[in-house]
């Protein structure tokens, strides 16, 4: 964005959708703070809640309710997604909602002071749903399992996030953007776990009208709910069911989310739904989490940590402020990618590697660790194994020991379909998986200039500035990964290792470039033998090499004419150094040394 007048617009209305709603929840929360305050004084039931750690004041909540506010505007800006429609509801639902939630004060107040949470277990849903489950979180009446619960919920946690629990989900979505980006989104599926009254899938669906979604959760009030609040959206289902048994196929879906669940469940449990989202994964798929900070996360909330579930039933809360998510992700196969904070919930990111890196076992229930969580700060890709090499190195197809594996999505091209064009945007990173890939440029007289050649293992679509100088497009149907560059520097940013791998490849390109700018002053016969060279060392298959590409190809890479490129060839076939076999994409190299020779 731009233009300076639009950006003026995007902000001025993103105040005017925003600052309203924070200051209608921030505003019910002073007067519960102030209600609560008063009932206790009276009650003077239980000691209040303690705690020796650090625990923010309202000018740093609010200084960092800002930032999170700042980043839902930049994202909009950046086009991650449009300028949000929070659907809250008319005046008149949004005074009824008000109403319930200061109704439900009172009984909340008195669970509280008594200890008590387990009216939800009755005769009526006792054995329909499992123990744990049958609580009263948060203290609310009705559990999760009640029709006016499910017409609480959303103003009761607007109200704990001063507005920003919206805003806070949203985080999640440029973190699909990253695999999703570039696909068609009607191909792809979403599972949504846990998702409650369907808030977070309103956003998804607000930048992803087609993509087919499937939101599940173990309220049926709240899927009810989700159900009327989504009514609006095509390609969206809803279902009633545990978490620990997802009801789809093994690795069937391009990502699955979750939002605010996984600190409100039992560390067993909690695992086993970890588990259930890595089977669900496809390879190369991602998992984005969104929930509470955790221990170690952040010096200055430490104390908030504490004081959270002695104020609201949060059972598990503790146990979740210490889950390693990294070991448990890396025991289930996935990577941890990164966690982004977000005010007083972080996303974190976990993707599924395209090959399953060997030594993981299966899923383990039991805790990873019994230390506090490592943060992607201590990242388990610390040593970097990822090795670029040079197009003029010898090649190798083997996919293992590349950190591109575990970060891209793959997409699959057809011969000829244009990657990416000349002068659009190089926003990302490419690796060949499969099949050929060749970049070019149309000169201003038509003439088609090959600016190179791209094969399994190859990087490609690195530029030194922000759009691409040549387009790209399939030889061959190719199967190609796609990484974000942003991503790539803000992962360089803190890991060396990463860095050092950008700087290697930048290396080849620049080597790439003087090796074009030396083949200028060749000969034809010399051109077309240092081409068949260096295919020999990038498919090593003995001395006979399949070439993936066209004679008008080769010819529109060396700067030569088909007819040229023809001919060399069959002069090279007469002196015995080369054989053209029937296949034109065969030729087998004869003389290597007569060849090295001719190369000057
Ligand atoms: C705090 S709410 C979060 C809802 C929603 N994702 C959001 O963004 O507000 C937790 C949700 O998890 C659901 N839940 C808890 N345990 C579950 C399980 N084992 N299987 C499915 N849903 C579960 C609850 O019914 C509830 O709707």
């Amino acid at each position: 964005m731009s233009n300076p007048f639009s950006r003026v617009t995007t902000r001025v209305a993103y105040g005017a959708s925003q600052l309203p709603r924070i200051a209608w929840y921030v505003g019910h929360g002073l007067a519960v703070r102030r209600l609560s305050e008063t009932a206790q004084r009276r009650d003077k039931a239980r000691p209040l809640a303690h705690t020796n750690l650090r625990v923010p004041d309202r000018k740093r909540l609010y200084a960092d309710m800002a930032i999170l506010l700042q980043q839902d505007l930049a994202n909009i800006e950046a086009g991650l997604y449009p300028m949000p429609a929070d659907h809250d509801g008319s005046l008149l639902t949004l005074l009824h909602r008000s109403r319930l939630f200061f109704n439900d004060l009172p009984a909340i107040h008195r669970r509280r002071e008594s200890g008590s949470h387990n009216d939800v277990l009755t005769e009526e849903t006792r054995g329909k749903r499992p123990r744990y489950y049958l609580q009263n979180f948060h203290f609310q009446t009705g559990g999760w399992m009640t029709d006016d619960s499910a017409s609480r919920y959303d103003t009761q946690v607007e109200v704990l996030f001063n507005g920003t629990a919206n805003a806070t989900r949203r985080q999640a979505l440029p973190q699909l953007h990253e695999v999703f980006a570039g696909r068609d989104q009607r191909k792809l599926r979403l599972l949504d776990v846990g998702c409650g009254t369907g808030r977070f899938l309103d956003s998804l669906k607000q930048v992803w009208p087609r993509l087919p979604t499937l939101g599940l959760d173990m309220s049926e009030p709240y899927v009810k709910h989700a159900r009327h609040h989504l009514k609006r959206w095509s390609r969206i289902n809803l279902t009633v069911g545990n978490a620990e048994s997802l009801p789809v196929p093994d690795e069937s879906q391009d990502a699955v989310t979750s939002i605010f669940v996984f600190h409100e469940l039992p560390p067993k449990v909690r695992r086993i739904v970890f588990r259930e989202c890595a089977r669900v994964l496809k390879p190369g798929g991602r998992l984005v989490l969104v929930d509470s900070l955790q221990r170690g996360d952040q010096p200055d909330y430490e104390g908030l940590l504490e004081l959270f579930p002695q104020n609201y039933h949060e059972p598990y809360y503790k146990s979740y402020t210490r889950e390693d998510f990294s070991a448990l992700a890396t025991g289930c196969g996935l990577t941890h990618i990164r966690d982004v904070k977000a005010f007083v919930s972080k996303v974190m990111v976990f993707d599924k590697p395209l090959e399953t890196p060997g030594g993981n076992g299966p899923c383990s229930l039991e805790p990873q660790s019994a230390a506090m969580h490592s943060t992607a700060q201590s990242d388990p890709h610390a040593t970097s194994r990822w090795q670029p090499k040079c197009l003029t190195a010898r090649a190798s197809v083997s996919r293992s020991g590349n950190r591109f594996i575990s970060w891209g999505a793959a997409i699959t091209y057809p011969r000829n379909a244009e990657i990416y064009g000349e002068n659009k945007l190089a926003e990302y990173l490419y690796k060949v998986i499969s099949g050929a890939v060749r970049t070019y440029k149309i000169l201003s007289d038509g003439r088609r200039q090959i600016g190179g050649f791209y094969l399994p293992g190859d990087i490609f679509g690195l530029e030194f500035a922000d759009e691409h100088t040549l387009s790209a497009e399939a030889i061959t149907d190719a199967k190609v990964l796609v990484i974000k560059r942003s991503m790539l520097t803000a992962l360089a940013a803190r890991d060396a290792g990463v860095a050092g791998e950008l700087f290697a490849l930048t290396g080849c390109e620049v080597q790439r470039m003087q090796e074009r700018v030396l083949l200028l002053i060749k000969t034809a016969r010399e051109r077309v033998v240092g081409f068949l060279l260096e295919m020999a060392e990038r498919v090593p298959a003995g001395n006979a090499i399949e070439l993936p590409m066209s004679r008008q190809d080769i010819a529109d890479y060396l700067g030569l004419t088909i007819e040229t490129v023809s001919r060399t060839l069959t002069s090279l076939e007469d002196s015995a150094a080369i054989e053209l076999p029937t296949s034109r994409r065969s030729i087998v190299l004869r003389n290597r040394t007569a060849l090295s020779h001719m190369n000057g």
